[in-house]
């Protein structure tokens, strides 16, 4: 095992364990759209139901219970508010699925963790949850229940308990409030599919000795009511030092790096420092300009969110009232942590040696010839400091993986992951970061390209036979086939039998759910089924969509694959 043998460790077995139960690795589905257009606010207190106009996310899930007490009805509504600015909904419900009902992969190193149901349905979900366990689940990560019969059934820390430990109790049970109030959903939670010894919760205990910081949010005696709001959605809320901080040898957040930036475990994304610091964080950025950005998805001259960022915005930061926002903003730019980022590796000589051409030819078109973008389409990679501020991981990524839009409306990015090498894309990289006003450092090596490569995407070519997969508790090998999928991305089919080197049959059968983001279907094998949600990108050749790509896993447990698939029109 890779951190058994690291010179750094010398605590062995205990030590990676601990290391490896506090990966934050989270599987972001991150389809969505360019730029919006019309801001639209709600009023202080509520959020946006559904996605504002240019944006996509799902449609946040109603109560439909008839509160008794209109005290009641004021709790669930002010739950409703703290579920979206919490995000609680992304990460409990898969594309297509039912709202809060969990079995969403977030991947770790280890092996999945499925986020549990959290509907109030009595068997499945958490309906029999007194308030005391929700408080306990929300302000300590401890679930009811017993791990190894005498340990509490500590939670991992994927799920940010440790920043909803900063929710007052009124929050927290009006949280409990709503999700009283939503549908019961009967579905059954998935095991996690980590390898021994990292199931054992109670092996979370010496993590939690260590690193479960319960200071409260440290107010400012000086702060305004504006930054005090701000620092209660960032820190207790969205959480959003999960991503922008550094983390320990044992994966915790470095209290000292809170919003210095840090890449982001077991995903090839790297979330920038957004302290207040002027030269590497947001505090030279105006107010306007991160507003814009949080709220409304950028502006051409700033950069628009992508990646993981992207969903942060359009599931939760764009539903929340104006106010909330700029309060955000307000305490950003003045009151956070302000560390700079460690100095960068030095530049290369002859780094960029090809660059320019690799641009020319395949990006160009798009971003501009002197990366200047198009308002509403495609960010200028000029002066965009996401990019040119500290390591290059975030513009690898998105020439590794592209961009798929929800609405076939909205501009995509193809994937270069198999057009363009590793010294491509290398000296492409420096290129950009040092040309049109960019003051990054030309410092990335092909090497740098091909660690983000393998973790952007797990490229396991179907025909090759060389996947595997855990398919209702069975480990099947060699699969191949060919998958055809029919119709078109907004309504498409899937009917398609793989084989197995052991003659082993591999049916999937499927449709498209989600405007065409995703594929919902049955995977059988052996007469076995199980119920799954693959990923659907799109190929493009110029502006049109020429195929269609499939991600997903062949049951839950296997390496996720990535293939593509023939799009046939519907008269074929
Ligand atoms: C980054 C993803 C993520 C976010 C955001 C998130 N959760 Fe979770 N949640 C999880 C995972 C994963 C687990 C299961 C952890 C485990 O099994 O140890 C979990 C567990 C829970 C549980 C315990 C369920 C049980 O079976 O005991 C509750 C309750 C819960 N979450 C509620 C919420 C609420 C409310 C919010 C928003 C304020 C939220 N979660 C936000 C991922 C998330
Ligand atoms: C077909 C048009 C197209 C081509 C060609 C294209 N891109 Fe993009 N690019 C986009 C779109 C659309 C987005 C916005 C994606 C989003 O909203 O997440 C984007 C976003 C980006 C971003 C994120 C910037 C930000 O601030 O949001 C980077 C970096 C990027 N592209 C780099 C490149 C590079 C490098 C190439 C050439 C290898 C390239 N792109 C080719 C359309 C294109
Ligand atoms: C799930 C991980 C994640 C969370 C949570 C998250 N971010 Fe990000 N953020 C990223 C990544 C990755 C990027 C880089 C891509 C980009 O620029 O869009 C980013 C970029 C940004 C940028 C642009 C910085 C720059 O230099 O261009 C800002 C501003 C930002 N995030 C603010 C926030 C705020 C405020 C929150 C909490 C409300 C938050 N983020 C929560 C992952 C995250």
């Amino acid at each position: 095992m890779r951190c058994l043998s690291s010179k750094k460790f010398r605590f062995a077995d205990a030590a990676c364990l601990l290391l490896c139960l506090t990966f934050v690795g989270v599987w972001f589905v991150t389809f969505a759209s360019a730029q919006a257009t019309a801001p639209s606010s709600p009023a202080p207190g509520t959020v946006l139901d559904t996605p504002p106009s240019g944006m996509s996310g799902d449609m946040v899930a109603q109560p439909v219970t008839q509160p008794a007490t209109p005290a009641l009805a004021a709790q669930i509504a002010r739950g409703k508010y703290l579920a979206v600015a919490g995000d609680c909904q992304y990460c409990h419900t898969t594309p297509g699925g039912a709202p809060y009902a969990g079995g969403v992969p977030l991947q770790t190193p280890f092996g999945d963790l499925f986020s549990p149901n959290i509907t109030p349905d009595k068997a499945d979900g958490i309906g029999t949850y007194t308030d005391a366990q929700f408080w306990n689940v929300m302000h300590n990560g401890i679930s009811p229940g017993n791990s190894l019969l005498v340990f509490p059934r500590y939670l991992y820390p994927v799920m940010p308990w440790q920043d909803y430990n900063k929710l007052s109790y009124n929050d927290v049970m009006a949280l409990k409030a709503y999700l009283d109030s939503i549908t019961p959903v009967a579905q059954k939670n998935r095991e996690t599919e980590m390898s021994f010894p990292f199931t054992m919760r109670a092996g979370l205990l010496a993590w939690r000795l260590l690193y479960f910081n319960r200071t409260p949010i440290q107010y400012n005696p000086s702060w305004t009511q504006q930054q005090r709001n701000g620092a209660y959605l960032v820190q207790a809320l969205e959480h959003c030092a999960e991503c922008h901080s550094q983390r320990n040898l044992l994966m915790a957040v470095e209290p000292s790096t809170t919003l210095a930036g840090g890449k982001i475990l077991s995903q090839s994304w790297y979330a920038p420092n957004i302290s207040s610091s002027k030269t590497d964080g947001v505090g030279g950025w105006s107010p306007n300009a991160l507003y814009q950005y949080l709220a409304q998805g950028g502006a051409v001259g700033n950069g628009a969110p992508y990646g993981p960022m992207k969903a942060v915005v359009e599931d939760s930061l764009s539903r929340l009232p104006a106010s909330d926002v700029q309060d955000i903003v307000a305490y950003l730019q003045t009151a956070s942590h302000a560390r700079d980022n460690p100095p960068a590796p030095p530049a290369m000589a002859d780094a960029t040696a090809g660059g320019a051409q690799v641009y020319a030819d395949n990006c160009a078109r798009c971003h501009g010839a002197n990366g200047q973008g198009v308002t509403n389409n495609f960010p200028n990679l000029a002066q965009n400091p996401s990019i040119s501020n500290g390591p290059a991981d975030n513009l690898i990524s998105m020439v590794l993986g592209g961009f798929t839009p929800w609405h076939q409306a909205q501009s995509g990015m193809p994937e270069f992951n198999q057009s363009l090498s590793d010294q491509q894309i290398a000296a492409l990289s420096n290129f950009i970061r040092t040309s049109w006003g960019n003051q990054g450092q030309p410092n990335v090596t092909p090497a740098d390209v091909a660690a983000d490569r393998a973790l952007a995407s797990d490229w396991v070519n179907l025909s090759t036979g060389n996947t595997r997969a855990r398919v209702a508790g069975q480990m099947v090998k060699d699969i191949s086939g060919t998958l055809e999928l029919y119709g078109d991305r907004a309504n498409c089919t899937l009917d398609e039998h793989l084989t197995t080197s052991s003659g082993m049959d591999v049916h999937i059968v499927g449709a498209c759910a989600q405007n065409g983001a995703s594929l919902r279907g049955t995977l059988t094998l052996n007469g076995q089924a199980s119920t799954e949600t693959f990923r659907l990108g799109q190929q493009r050749s110029g502006n049109a969509v020429t195929g269609l790509v499939l991600y997903g896993a062949l049951g839950s447990a296997g390496p996720k694959f990535d293939t593509k698939i023939a799009l046939i029109p519907p008269t074929a």
